[in-house]
């Protein structure tokens, strides 16, 4: 039996996580989630510890909000104590925000084996402080869990080839693992009074896109003239930014379709993405999402991580540029062929719990 030392903190590292935490139960090993606090709201955080059945985490440090510094040191710190307190088999760390690379960092340097669910991924934008915490984190890895091969021969180009598994991708298990409870249990296109099909709908979070206040106004300003409605479930980053530039947009005017809404869960989320006409995102979580429910995905960013799904068609990038952005909806095609499963076949997670046991390292 294995003892892992599982550090989330972010949305999309629980959805990330959910079928990791279940495959590492079933094979019996012992987990201690530990959550940073970087997201806290109920609706960014406990919401999906409920939906997803992930257990309590066993300790939540109560890092929330600060800057990038604050922020990664308050965490580093409170994530050796437990390292320290719990010597586990494994550090195991997922994606690329803040909690990833505090994680992975505390546990290099204690020389705790460290596990990097979603290794290999690159933008090769080093604007973004998710690239930094990529490349960080890879470096700083035993065992790299690579979704895609892509990923494999990004590692490669940066010489990381030692412990490198092309395992699939656990979003890709969890929606598998939770189309089905949706479907039963998401009641958000009645409430929203949406028709499948009849609406686009969008999420913005990137501090590119909601700090920089012309993107920002970019983007609004390619949905504000959108003839079907748009659900936009509004990250808590981006909340402010809307506020401010609605006086100008008007996006609660009645001839304007956008919907703001709060963040929605999990379920609701997938209801609102498979229904969907399009989807509009800077998110990466929700890129894949996208092709995985054959839906097209306009990415508002200028590069992506997720190169497979733009090769494949199912995916335009605009960046925050209206006119890219009305155009690439104007193109929208429906007829192409159906995705290829490049993103594994759903059971990455089992993989992920067999090879943390066979390559124990301490
Ligand atoms: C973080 C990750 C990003 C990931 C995103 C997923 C980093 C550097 N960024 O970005 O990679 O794509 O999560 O959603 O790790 N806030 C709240 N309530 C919350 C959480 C945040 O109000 O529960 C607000 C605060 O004002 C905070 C801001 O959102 O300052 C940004 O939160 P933060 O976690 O720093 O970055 P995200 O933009 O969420
Ligand atoms: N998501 C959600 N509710 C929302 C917005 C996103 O459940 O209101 C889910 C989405 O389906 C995906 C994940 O959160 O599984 C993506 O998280 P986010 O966009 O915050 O981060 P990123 O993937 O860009 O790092």
């Amino acid at each position: 039996m294995l003892k892992i030392v599982s550090v989330l903190g972010a949305r999309p590292q629980f959805i990330k996580a959910a079928p990791v935490t279940r495959a590492l139960g079933q094979a019996g090993h012992r987990e201690i989630l530990l959550h940073t606090g970087q997201h806290y709201d109920y609706g960014m955080s406990k919401i999906f510890f409920d939906e997803l059945d992930i257990p309590e985490p066993d300790i939540n440090l109560g890092v929330g909000s600060d800057s990038h510094a604050a922020q990664t040191g308050g965490m580093l710190m409170g994530i050796e104590d437990v390292l320290l307190a719990e010597k586990p088999d494994w550090t195991l760390v997922y994606g690329d925000t803040n909690s990833t690379l505090a994680g992975a960092l505390a546990a290099a340097k204690l020389h705790i084996p460290v596990a990097h669910v979603e290794a290999g991924l690159r933008s090769y934008n080093r604007e973004m402080p998710e690239e930094h915490n990529r490349v960080l984190t890879d470096h700083c890895a035993d065992m790299l869990f690579a979704p895609t091969k892509t990923a494999v021969d990004n590692l490669a180009a940066e010489g990381i080839s030692q412990g490198v598994h092309k395992v699939g991708d656990t979003m890709y298990d969890a929606l598998l693992q939770f189309l089905d409870l949706a479907h039963q249990r998401s009641g958000i296109l009645d409430d929203l009074g949406l028709e499948p099909k009849g609406y686009f709908l969008t999420t913005v979070h990137r501090p590119s896109n909601t700090d920089i206040w012309e993107n920002l106004r970019a983007i609004l300003a390619a949905l504000r003239v959108l003839e079907e409605p748009v659900i936009f479930p509004v990250h808590p980053r981006a909340r402010a930014k809307i506020d401010e530039i609605d006086g100008e947009l008007q996006l609660s005017a009645p001839d304007c379709n956008v919907q703001l809404i709060e963040p929605v869960g999990y379920l609701d989320m997938l209801r609102l993405q498979e229904n969907a006409r399009a989807i509009l995102t800077d998110s990466g979580g929700m890129q894949k999402e996208a092709y995985f429910l054959k839906v097209p995905c306009i990415t508002l960013r200028h590069e992506t991580e997720w190169v497979e799904t733009v090769a494949a068609g199912w995916n335009i990038l605009t960046g925050p540029d209206t006119e890219a952005i009305r155009s690439s909806i104007t193109a929208i095609d429906t007829s192409r062929a159906a995705p290829a499963q490049i993103f594994g076949d759903g059971h990455a997670a089992d993989r992920i719990a067999a090879l943390l046991a066979e390559h124990q390292l301490s």
